[in-house]
């Protein structure tokens, strides 16, 4: 579903990067289920692409351009070659060194290639017309996030000027931001808004418990019945908006010189 709304956020395209011709080594780092990889290998058949994830959740049976491995991208790369696109999208709560992993990523990009990025704050719903109460349900589940999240070591608080900067300072140029938003529900007026809002509420159906359940009780310090009355409320805001809250979907694409 986050898939989907992606694809619905770009308009159908898998990247906002253009490409004359397929880039022949393609990275893909913490594919998850890997439906961005398999689907840009049937697109680019004249690229190899490789996903990474700590999970092997990946299918089995894949086009011949695309390879799954298990491996964690927070210790040091040793990929045998260097990749003419890498493709790093959400992984914003999963990387506790990001000037590390973004350090890494300059390396394994080859000489003239790309990088695309997608990323957004766990911090970052905003509203625009005064619906959005202090005390909503959204800050309510972050503020536990929060919590946990410092507990293990990753900073949720990363925004897009963050990301860019740590993009320049390892030498990266034609750093570019892409800024969407995505509203939390269907409350848009219009048409295109309200479709990602709708699939954003569907994927909050499971995903706000996926995400947030284990979390908020070992390190949030919230009981299991706290834990879903939180999620609960983020879910029915998100099913039955009263508020128009949304948050800001950052893609940076840059290059690394020749
Ligand atoms: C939010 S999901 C994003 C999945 C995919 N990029 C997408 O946008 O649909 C984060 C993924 O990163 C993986 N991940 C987290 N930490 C990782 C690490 N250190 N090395 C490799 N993969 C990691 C998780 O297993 C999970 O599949």
């Amino acid at each position: 579903m986050v898939h989907l709304m992606h694809l619905e956020i770009l308009g159908g395209n898998l990247t906002i990067t253009k490409f004359q011709q397929d880039p022949t080594n393609v990275l893909d780092c913490g594919t998850g289920t890997g439906i961005w990889a398999l689907e840009f290998g049937e697109e680019h058949p004249a690229s190899r692409v490789l996903g990474i994830d700590l999970v092997p959740i990946q299918p089995d049976w894949v086009p011949v351009n695309v390879e799954f491995q298990v491996d964690d991208l927070e210790k040091d790369w040793s990929f045998n070659t260097q990749f003419d696109f890498i493709h790093s999208k959400t992984l914003g709560t999963s990387i506790k060194n990001w000037p590390r992993y973004i350090q890494q990523l300059y390396d394994a990009t080859a000489p003239g290639g790309c990088i695309e990025l997608s990323e957004h704050a766990l911090d970052g719903y905003n509203c625009d017309d005064d619906t959005m109460p202090a005390d909503n349900a959204f800050s309510r589940y972050l503020e536990v996030m929060d919590t946990a999240l410092k507990k293990v070591g990753v900073n949720p608080h990363l925004h897009s000027e963050d990301y860019r900067k740590m993009l320049e300072d390892v030498g990266f140029v034609d750093v570019k931001t892409y800024t969407f938003k995505v509203p939390a529900g269907g409350w848009a007026k219009k048409r295109s808004l309200r479709r990602i809002g709708l699939i954003m509420a569907e994927t909050m159906k499971t995903g706000a418990e996926a995400y947030g359940l284990s979390l908020m009780t070992g390190l949030g310090g919230k009981t299991p019945e706290e834990a879903r009355v939180l999620i609960e409320d983020v879910v029915e805001a998100c099913l039955r908006p009263k508020m128009h809250a949304y948050y800001l979907e950052w893609y940076f694409t840059a290059k690394k010189p020749e």
